[in-house]
């Protein structure tokens, strides 16, 4: 296992397959989209399969597939069966918004996909409407119940936005009750496309806690799992767990061991650095195993201590959720 310069080990990789998306969540991109990468700008999935492979040798065990919305690339499939076979790599996820997934969820069960993360922040079809630009809502509750039906670990994420869906907390949190789901509650992060940074973030995760135990004022804090985002609790008596991601607040980077992989193959080593490594032209230059190795290592070896260094380092942030990966 490889440890950073911060003694943090780095098991876990976020790859994004494509930064192109079928929704236009405002708070992710602007409404006429981004601009997307040419293709030869992305890397192929023979280029992704040989990082992960080097990256698995490295002590990657997990890799979660993100994007832009995964499923938007043709064959998502045929290349997850490829990852799952790489030695080393013994938990493969996924995080999607869920329009084009259900018809997926049952060959992911089949291939031993651990669990699948959905980007929902409302359950009302107007409001997802005006979030996302579209109204999807029914393909994405389609893939709820599919998963659920499979039996797939399933995470639901939910940004919580000011004046936009904070009366969605409470029927988000209701889904808890019956059904075996996670659902976390996220910061909102300055990621849209469009450089705008907030004065203020007025849901920070104290706020939205607050929230959540005026609802159930016997909610019960339970252990979170080793490097997890989201700070857990549990309603007594409900099935599933609720969460909240400190993402903008970042109170989790001490325990970080996520590395990421955008779809034209830069590697950051923090979601809120600039991009560390171009792993796309060392591959097309004709880089060996072994020096790919060499420069992850290097990488690894200079690793902000947590999001607000890296943030300190660049110039401001214009990038859209869809290019990083999330
Ligand atoms: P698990 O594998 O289930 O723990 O997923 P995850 O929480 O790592 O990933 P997911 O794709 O579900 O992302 C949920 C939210 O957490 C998104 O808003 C991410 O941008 C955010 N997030 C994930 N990793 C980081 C991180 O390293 N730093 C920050 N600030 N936010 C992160
Ligand atoms: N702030 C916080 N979370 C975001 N996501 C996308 N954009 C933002 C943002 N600006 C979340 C999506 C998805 C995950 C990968 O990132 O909801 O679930
Ligand atoms: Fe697409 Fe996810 Fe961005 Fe929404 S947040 S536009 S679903 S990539």
């Amino acid at each position: 296992m490889i440890f950073d310069n911060h003694n943090r080990p780095i098991t876990y990789l976020r790859l994004a397959v494509t930064d192109r998306c079928n929704l236009r969540c405002f708070y992710c991109m602007p409404e006429a989209g981004i601009r997307y990468l040419p293709k030869q700008h992305l890397l192929t999935y023979e280029e992704m399969e040989r990082l992960v492979t080097v990256l698995a040798r490295l002590g990657v065990s997990k890799v979660r597939i993100t994007g832009g919305e995964p499923f938007v690339r043709s064959d998502l499939m045929s290349f997850m069966h490829r990852l799952a076979a790489i030695d080393g790599i013994n938990d493969l996820s996924i995080t999607t918004n869920g329009v084009l997934t259900a018809p997926h969820v049952a060959d992911m069960a089949a291939l031993g996909v651990k669990a699948v993360n959905l980007s929902l922040d409302t359950l009302d079809r107007d409001r997802f409407k005006q979030i996302t630009r579209r109204d999807e809502l029914p393909a994405v509750l389609r893939t709820l119940d599919a998963l659920l039906a499979n039996g797939i670990e399933t995470k639901i994420n939910a940004v919580v936005m000011d004046g936009q869906n904070t009366q969605d907390i409470l029927p988000l949190a209701e889904l808890t009750r019956d059904q075996p789901i996670d659902v976390r509650f996220i910061e909102e992060m300055p990621f849209n496309g469009e450089g705008s940074h907030y004065p203020v973030l007025h849901w920070t995760h104290r706020r939205i806690m607050d929230e959540i135990r005026s609802f159930y004022p016997d909610l019960a804090k339970i252990p979170d799992p080793r490097y997890s985002t989201s700070a857990n609790y549990q309603v007594p008596g409900h099935q599933g767990t609720l969460g909240v991601i400190a993402a903008f607040s970042r109170t989790f980077c001490g325990t970080c061991n996520r590395i990421r992989m955008t779809a034209q193959g830069t590697l950051k080593t923090c979601l809120y650095d600039d991009g560390v490594l171009d792993v796309r032209a060392l591959m097309r230059s004709g880089a060996t195993d072994t020096e790919l190795e060499a420069a992850f290592l290097r990488a690894f070896a200079h690793r902000p201590a947590n999001g607000f260094d890296a943030e300190s380092q660049r110039a401001t942030v214009t990038e859209s959720m869809a290019t990083i990966g999330g």
